[in-house]
C-alpha cells in the first residue's frame, strides 16, 4: 500500500504529478475555500505526509489525531500556522518554503509603501467617483519616499531585499533586528538602531518580521506614540505583530500619518473592521507572494521537501525548534 498524502488545497496538476507515483495523494479539491477542521481531522488519522496552507491551524490536538504523520510542508515561510514545538516533540518534521518569495513579497512591500504613501488607492476613488473636478495645489497630497528614511524591523532575506529596493530611490535605511547583521550594514550602507530610536527616526516603518511569541504585538500602543506624526506603518509579515486596536486609534487621531497592511490578524480581517473605515490604511488581502511563478515555485519546493521527509532524508528547509524554549 502507498504512503498516504493530505493535501489541504488544491494545487496545480503538474505540480503534485511527481508525488502521485509513489503516494496516495488525497487533496482537497477547493482553490478559495479551505478545507474545513473536521474533514482535516478525519484526514490526519490516516497520513503520513501532510501539506498545508497558513490558513490551517495546526496545532496539538490535530498533531495528536495523526499516528503515523512524519512530515508537515507548510506552503509559506511563515509556519506560526503549526505548533512546531509540539511536532518535533513527536518525531513530526515541518518544513517551509524561504528563499522563492523574497523578491516577490519585496516588491509588493515597496508597491504597497508607494501606494500608502502617495494615496493611490484613495486618488484613483476620487476620480472614479467623479469626485475630481479640477487641479488644484494640496490635492490628495502624500508622502516623499524618495530621499526618506526608511525603518527596517527585521532584516532577513526579505526585509535586505526591501533595502536594496529602498536604495534606488536614495533612502537613508536604518534597521532593528535581534541581532546585528554587519556583513549587510556594510553591503547596504544600513544603520543598525534600537527599535525605539528607529521608530523616532523613521519616516517608513516597515514590519518585516516573522511571527513568534516574541514577536506578537511587538508594535502597540507605547511603539505607535514613538513614531512621527508624518510617519507611514508597513506591515507585509503578520498581522498578530501589531496591536490592531491600538493602531487603529493611532490612525483615526492621526498620531501616525498613514498604514499599508497585507496582513491582519484575523485574516480574512471582517468587512466591518473598524481600520477599513479609515481613508488614511491601504488594505490588501495577503498577497505579498502572489506572483503566479512564485506561488509555483512554493508549491513546488513544499512538494520536494515533503517527498525528501517521506524518503527519510533531512528534508532542505527543515524547521528547527530554537533549544531555548
Ligand atoms: C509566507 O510565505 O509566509 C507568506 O505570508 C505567504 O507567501
Amino acid at each position: 500500500m502507498k504512503p498516504r498524502i493530505y493535501i489541504t488545497r488544491k494545487l496545480p496538476e503538474q505540480i503534485i504529478d511527481g508525488l502521485c507515483k509513489n503516494y496516495d495523494v488525497r487533496m482537497w479539491n477547493q482553490e478559495d475555500i479551505p478545507v474545513p477542521r473536521e474533514v482535516l481531522e478525519e484526514e490526519m488519522k490516516e497520513v503520513e505526509g501532510l501539506l498545508c496552507l497558513l490558513t490551517e491551524q495546526i496545532d496539538e490536538s490535530l498533531i495528536d489525531k495523526a499516528a503515523n504523520l512524519k512530515i508537515i510542508a507548510n506552503m509559506a515561510v511563515g509556519h506560526n500556522n503549526i505548533d512546531v514545538i509540539s511536532a518535533t516533540k513527536r518525531g513530526i518534521m515541518v518544513t517551509n518554503t524561504p528563499g522563492v518569495l523574497t523578491e516577490t513579497t519585496a516588491d509588493l512591500t515597496f508597491g504597497l509603501l508607494l501606494a500608502t504613501a502617495r494615496r493611490l488607492m484613495e486618488a484613483e476613488d476620487y476620480l472614479k467617483s467623479g469626485k475630481w473636478e479640477t487641479w488644484s495645489p494640496m490635492q490628495l497630497t502624500g508622502q516623499d519616499v524618495y530621499g526618506a528614511t526608511m525603518g527596517i524591523i527585521g532584516l532577513g532575506r526579505i526585509g535586505e531585499a526591501l533595502a536594496k529596493r529602498a536604495k534606488g530611490f536614495d533612502m537613508n535605511l536604518v534597521y532593528f533586528n535581534r541581532s546585528r547583521k554587519y556583513e549587510q550594514e556594510k553591503e547596504l550602507g544600513i544603520e543598525y538602531q534600537p527599535l525605539e530610536k528607529l521608530l523616532q527616526i523613521s519616516d517608513f516603518v516597515c514590519v518585516m518580521l516573522p511571527l513568534t511569541p516574541e514577536t506578537a504585538y511587538m508594535i502597540g500602543k507605547e511603539q505607535l506614540e514613538l513614531m512621527k506624526e508624518s510617519a507611514v506603518l508597513i506591515n507585509t509579515a503578520r498581522g498578530g505583530i501589531i496591536d490592531e486596536k491600538a493602531l487603529y486609534k493611532a490612525l483615526k487621531n492621526r498620531e501616525i500619518w498613514a498604514a499599508g497592511l497585507d496582513v491582519f490578524e484575523e485574516e480574512p480581517i471582517p468587512v466591518d473592521h473598524p481600520l477599513l473605515t479609515l481613508p488614511n490604511v491601504v488594505t490588501l488581502p495577503h498577497i505579498g507572494s502572489a506572483s503566479i511563478a512564485t506561488r509555483l515555485k512554493m508549491a513546488t519546493l513544499a512538494v520536494q521537501n515533503l517527498m525528501e521527509g517521506l524518503a527519510g532524508d533531512t528534508p532542505r528547509n527543515l524547521v528547527v525548534v530554537n533549544k531555548s524554549k
